[in-house]
């Protein structure tokens, strides 16, 4: 035993029994983030459950980079397997970083600015489609276009609409189920035959028939694609084997699961904040109205969208998608000045380091300007939301491209206000998303002619 030898305290309004189960269901995101000023690593605990919370950014650092090898993925992406065992968000050792191996070249920034047109050709039809005066789901309108850009770029399909809104429900399903079976204080109650349990199976039926009609059609002119299908169907390993069926068929599924709902949430919360701040959507206006001038957007022009950028950068600071991400110890680790013995659970919040008043000034403000390089830039390790280390996320790069990309094509064409009435509360699902979201869309040619008038 060292002077270090001893575990996380823990955070205080445990009750008996049931721990902190009361101020986690009631409010998730309130209590993480009250949570940050118990100290830089605590306990909490849900009924039987203990889970370990690290807050600080040294010590969430350490954890994802130099120390990544002593820990697994974690309860929540152990429930994620309900998408498919291998995918690589949820693999681990070895074959995670064979998988990545194969898979990180179609991710690469050069590969990425490759993506553009289709990117701008599978998001312009779908603006076209709106009408002047249109009250728009702006969320679920976000959730199928970031699914059909995933789907068009990664696995060059595009379903049509009701065939794109059963993939997207089905996701949807996974995702909660997921999270759910996650947070279970007893895990014996997910193989229970309930109505829930069969719908969770449905749903995840569903997505594997959709992502294995991809698959088919990739087979039936296997020289047809350049895409991360034909690049799994290909892959061999060191004898020449081919990847089975089911693992090309969960890497697939985890894509698509991990590429939709997050760059969509994004999406989502930027417009929800352009419409509170008439200001900023002028700026924007002005940037993309200067770069691109009507002009066709490509690759070239996104280093210029220099505003845009910083609104995504805000955006994902401040409604960081994910606010759970989980890990396991899979041996004692000591940790800052504490030891996490075998087995332990731990958990991070992006969302709530993001809104920490220690690392960012005025934090709940949304403020695309604090990215200007003259500001003071926030502090090592304080803004990962596309996590660290060798599980960092494989589509930053084709995240912030896609992100970019949509904002500037809307922004070209319309101005989307808020709806009368709408207020957005931020949900933690799988992702902090807005609870409605309703925006009128107008168009911005007759915007101009109506302010001129
Ligand atoms: C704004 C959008 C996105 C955000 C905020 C985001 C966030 C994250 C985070 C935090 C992780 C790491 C989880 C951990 O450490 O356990 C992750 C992993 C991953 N993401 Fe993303 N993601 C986004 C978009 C995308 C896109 C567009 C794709 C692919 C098209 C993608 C594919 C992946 C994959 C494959 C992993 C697993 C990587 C590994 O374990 O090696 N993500 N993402």
């Amino acid at each position: 035993m060292t002077t270090h030898d001893h575990l996380p305290l823990i955070a205080s309004g445990r009750r008996p029994l049931i721990g902190h189960a009361v101020p986690l269901l009631r409010d998730r995101l309130a209590f993480l983030q009250d949570l940050r000023a118990e100290g830089p690593i605590v306990r909490i605990t849900i009924g039987p459950k203990t889970l370990t919370v690290v807050n600080s950014p040294g010590l969430i650092q350490e954890m994802l980079t130099s120390k990544s090898s002593q820990f697994s993925k974690g309860l929540l992406f152990e429930k994620l397997k309900l998408f498919g065992k291998d995918a690589l968000p949820v693999a681990e050792g070895k074959p995670h970083l064979t998988r990545r191996r194969l898979m990180q070249p179609a991710f690469h920034r050069e590969r990425v600015s490759g993506y553009v047109q289709t990117m701008r050709e599978t998001v312009e039809p779908v603006m076209a489609n709106w009408q002047d005066g249109d009250e728009l789901d702006l969320k679920t309108e976000m959730q199928l276009l970031a699914q059909s850009v995933v789907m068009s770029v990664a696995f060059s399909s595009n379903p049509e609409h009701e065939r794109a809104h059963a993939i997207l429900t089905s996701v949807d399903t996974v995702f909660k189920a997921a999270l759910r079976r996650a947070l279970l204080p007893v895990p014996m109650l997910e193989r229970l035959p309930t109505r829930r349990n069969r719908h969770v199976t449905h749903a995840s039926g569903v997505l594997h028939q959709a992502v294995a009609d991809i698959i088919t059609e990739h087979r039936s002119n296997p020289t047809g694609y350049d895409d991360v299908v034909s690049l799994l169907l290909d892959a061999r390993d060191e004898t020449g084997t081919a990847l089975p069926d089911d693992e090309i068929l969960s890497e697939v599924t985890g894509l698509l699961a991990a590429g939709s709902e997050t760059t969509a949430v994004v999406l989502a919360w930027l417009f929800h904040e352009l419409g509170r701040h008439p200001d900023l959507e002028q700026q924007l206006h002005h940037e993309v109205d200067t770069v691109l001038g009507g002009r066709t957007l490509t690759a070239a022009h996104l280093p210029q969208l220099v505003f845009t950028r910083r609104l995504v950068s805000e955006t994902l600071r401040l409604y960081s998608p994910a606010w759970l991400v989980t890990r396991q110890a899979i041996e004692t680790v000591q940790l800052g000045d504490v030891t996490l013995p075998a087995g332990t659970d731990v958990l991070w919040s992006p969302y709530t380091l993001h809104r920490d008043a220690a690392l960012y000034p005025d934090p709940l403000r949304f403020d695309p300007d604090r990215w200007l390089p003259e500001r003071p830039q926030p502090p090592k390790g304080a803004f990962i939301p596309f996590g660290s280390g060798k599980r960092q996320c494989m589509g930053d790069v084709f995240a912030w491209t896609e992100t970019t990309i949509v904002t500037a094509l809307i922004a070209s064409r319309w101005r989307l206000r808020p709806a009368p009435g709408a207020a957005p509360r931020p949900i933690s699902a799988i992702t902090v998303h807005p609870s409605v979201l309703r925006m009128t869309a107008e168009a911005r040619q007759n915007t101009t002619a109506r302010e001129t008038a």
